[in-house]
This record gives structure tokens, sequence and C-alpha cells, in this order.
């Protein structure tokens, strides 16, 4: 476990060049091993959830070469086809996308394998995932808390399926429209909210005939075609930079060619709402389907606002910086609708009361609800990320948001960061120029 001391912010006004959206990546890899030919990625995430699924894809007896930092070639043989069980137990690491999708995929296989992860993903729900594939004719097996690890026998003649889901997750709609590849006939998802719909988009470039109506996606069976993607920046790690700078008068900072898929934009719409100037320069999709642009946003005053229904969903991994940011707004933000946090990589809600009390600011919580009461001078804290790696960042911030002169923080465990952005602390420390 690392720590990192992160100093006050004196003047952000710079561009930071973000890595590979970790959504997209994950897909990429996943989608290229369904597609009968060779795939080639580009600008891929570096993040170690991203490793898993190449890992995991490889044990299953997938090509997949990396050529780091960021590129992969992949030799997919067809949907369910050429896959073998693996050896060992699959590692998912720290990541529930690898393990929902994984799941979903292996679903629709022939082949048997057992998922796992560490300790927060072994906490995690996953009866989410076992009921409509389990629907569907595969075997899947989970601990009896409905967790993992989860054993999977798929099959390659699955019963189509129309299922009503009861959380809006993307990872549990992508699970089911992976294993759907394999079924008898048309698989209806639909969310009480609509979630990204990276799957869906990426399985339209792949060929794969795929029927969208707000929250209502069908999909068709059918062969995947083999592709090459650049992925897009990741906004979700840009918004701890675009946060840092909407928070004072002048400061500025621009991230470019990051994606912009509308399940994902809630950030920006906070943003402005709050009161910061955001400014959206858009450029050709990646792979002719995920929307794509330069971001900047400049800071102003601040005032608190309400978050609830889909605008929770659309910004629900930016919860913990537009929690810490909201400290720095004119009033009260209060964030609804938002039980899903307690079942992410830690209980998100819990951790955002803790943290933001050592840093002096007033909160409070229930079952799906967080309030911030704004606005607050930071104190520094000794902050923990608890293995979480939304913390590792928003903790940062945080740190650079307390007053100039007002002293160093510690954030114990920083080192989770590499869960989704392994160069986050150093490009921090390039843009505050410390
Ligand atoms: C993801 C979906 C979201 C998100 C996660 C990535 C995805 O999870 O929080 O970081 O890539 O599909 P849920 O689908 O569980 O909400």
């Amino acid at each position: 476990m690392t720590q990192e001391r992160v100093s006050p912010a004196v003047r952000v006004d710079g561009d930071v060049s973000v890595p590979g959206d970790k959504s997209i990546s994950h897909r990429a890899l996943i989608l290229g091993s369904l597609a009968k030919g060779r795939t080639y990625i580009g600008n891929s995430s570096p993040a170690a959830d991203v490793i898993a699924t190449a890992t995991c894809l490889r044990a299953c007896g997938v090509w997949v070469r990396d050529f780091p930092p960021s590129r992969y070639a992949l030799d997919g043989a067809g949907v369910g086809v050429g896959l073998r069980s693996p050896d060992g137990v699959l590692d998912c690491a720290n990541s529930g996308t690898t393990m929902r999708l994984l799941a979903g995929m292996l679903a629709g296989s022939d082949i048997e394998a057992i998922l796992d992860g560490d300790v927060s993903l072994r906490r995690r729900p996953m009866t989410r995932v076992v009921d409509p594939l389990r629907a569907m004719g595969a075997e899947v097996d989970a601990s009896p808390e409905g967790t993992a690890p989860l054993r999977v026998q798929g099959s390659r003649a699955l019963k189509a399926l129309t299922w009503r889901s009861p959380v809006a997750s993307a990872q549990v709609k992508s699970a089911i429209l992976l294993a759907a590849l394999s079924a008898d006939g048309p698989t209806t998802v639909i969310e009480p909210v609509p979630t990204r719909d990276h799957t869906e988009r990426m399985l339209g470039m792949c060929g794969v005939e795929v029927v969208s109506s707000g929250a209502e996606v069908t999909i068709h069976p059918g062969p995947l075609e083999p592709f090459g993607l650049r992925v897009p920046g990741d906004l979700s790690s840009a918004s701890f930079f675009l946060a840092l700078a909407a928070s004072r008068p002048g400061w500025r900072v621009r991230c470019t060619g990051v994606g912009l898929n509308p399940g994902r934009t809630g950030i920006l719409t906070v943003l402005e709402a709050m009161g910061a100037a955001v400014q959206v320069d858009e450029r050709e999709p990646a792979g002719g389907v995920e929307p794509v642009g330069d971001v900047e946003v400049r800071g102003t005053g601040l005032h608190g606002v309400t978050i609830s229904r889909s605008l929770t969903v659309r910004s629900i991994d930016e919860l913990p910086i537009i929690a810490v940011l909201a400290s720095q707004a004119e009033g009260d933000t209060e964030i609804r609708d938002a039980g899903e946090l307690r079942n992410k990589e830690s209980d998100r809600i819990a951790m955002l009361e803790t943290g933001l009390r050592l840093l002096g600011v007033p909160c409070e919580s229930s079952a799906e609800t967080l309030v911030v009461h704004g606005p607050v001078r930071l104190r520094p804290a000794h902050l923990d990320a608890a293995g979480d790696h939304r913390f590792a960042m928003a903790w940062a911030i945080a740190a650079a948001l307390v007053p100039a002169g007002g002293g160093e923080s510690v954030i114990d465990g920083a080192d989770a960061a590499a869960v989704s952005y392994p160069g986050f602390f150093t490009d921090l420390a390039t843009l505050l120029g410390s």
C-alpha cells in the first residue's frame, strides 16, 4: 500500500490527456474475442481492471497480444466457439465489469469456468446477473450470499429472454446482451432508467442487429465482424481534473478526445448546473458509434444542486468527486436515488461521509441519499482510499482544494488509482506544477 501527499493547488490552468476509456476497452476485448478474425484496439485503457479482462480471455484460449502501453491485437473464433475451459480460476481482481460481462459471454459458450476476485469484488451483488443468465438456460452458481466466486457452465443453445432488470446497471444489461448472442431468438432488456449503452453501440459496430428505444434494448443473435477501434479518452478519469478546474474562478482544464456517451456525461450536466462554464467541441465518433469530443471547464462561483434519477445514473462513477466539489459550492447538494453507490468497489456513501467529515465538511446520509453542505474551507486531512480507486483520486483533488497555505494531506492506499488510472498522480502533479 502506498501513501501520497498532496498540497493545496495554487492555480490550475492546463490540458490533460487522459488514458483510454475503461468501459469501452473491456468491451472491445470481449467483442473482439467473439468476432471471427483479427481485431485491433488502439489507445486502450492501461487500467488494472482491463488487464484483468485480457488475462481472463487468454486463460479461456483467446489469442490476445498486447503492444504496451495501449494497443492490442486479438483473434476471435466467433460467438461461443474456439474457447477452452481455463485450467484455474479466472481472476477478475477488483473489476465488476470483468466478472459480470465475462459471466454473460461464457454463459453463451460450451465451457465451464470459475470467476473470482479480490475482497471488494467478493462483497458485491452477483444475483443480478446470475438470475437472468439462469433464465436463459446457463448453469450459473454464486455463493449462498449471492456473491463471487461464480461458476458458469455455458451453452450455445440458450433461450431468448425478455428481462426487466430491477437495477439500472450497464453491467447487468451487457451480460445479458452478450449471452443473447447464443440465444434461439431476439432478447430484450428493460431497465428502470437507461444506462451507458457502449455494448449496444459496439455490437452495432460489429454488424449485430440491435434495436434500442428509451430504456429498452433488443438484440438479434448473429455473427460479429472483427474491427479496428481507437478507444476515446476516459471521461470518468477526466472528471477529477474537470471538477478541480470548476472549483475556483479563473481556473481552467481542457481534456481532449474524451468519450461522450450520453450515459456517461452526467458529470458535465452537473458541473454546468453548479455554475461552471463547460465547453464541448465534438469530434469524429470512435468506431463511427461512440461520441467523442474535447471538453474544457472554467471555474466560477458554484452553487449546490440536486442530483436524482437518470442524472444519478449518468454520473454514477463521478458521484465521489461531485460530492467533494459540492463542499466548495454555496448551499446544499443533494445526491438522491444513489443506493447503488453502496454496491461499488466500496460503500461509497459511507466512504464519503467519513472522508468529508475529516476534511471538515458537514454532510449526512440515508440509505439512498447523501447531502453535502457547502461552502467549506477544507482542512488538510489523513484520508484512506480503502482499496477504492475513485477515492484515491477524489481525496487527492480534495487535498488540492484545501486553501493555499493550509498544508498537505495524506492519502493512504493511493496505489488503488491504478485500478482505472495508473498515471493519475503523475498527471495531477504536472497540472499542479509540483
Ligand atoms: C460499468 C457500469 C457501471 C459503472 C462501472 C462500469 C460498465 O456499473 O459503475 O464503473 O462498464 O458497464 P453498474 O452497471 O453496476 O452500474
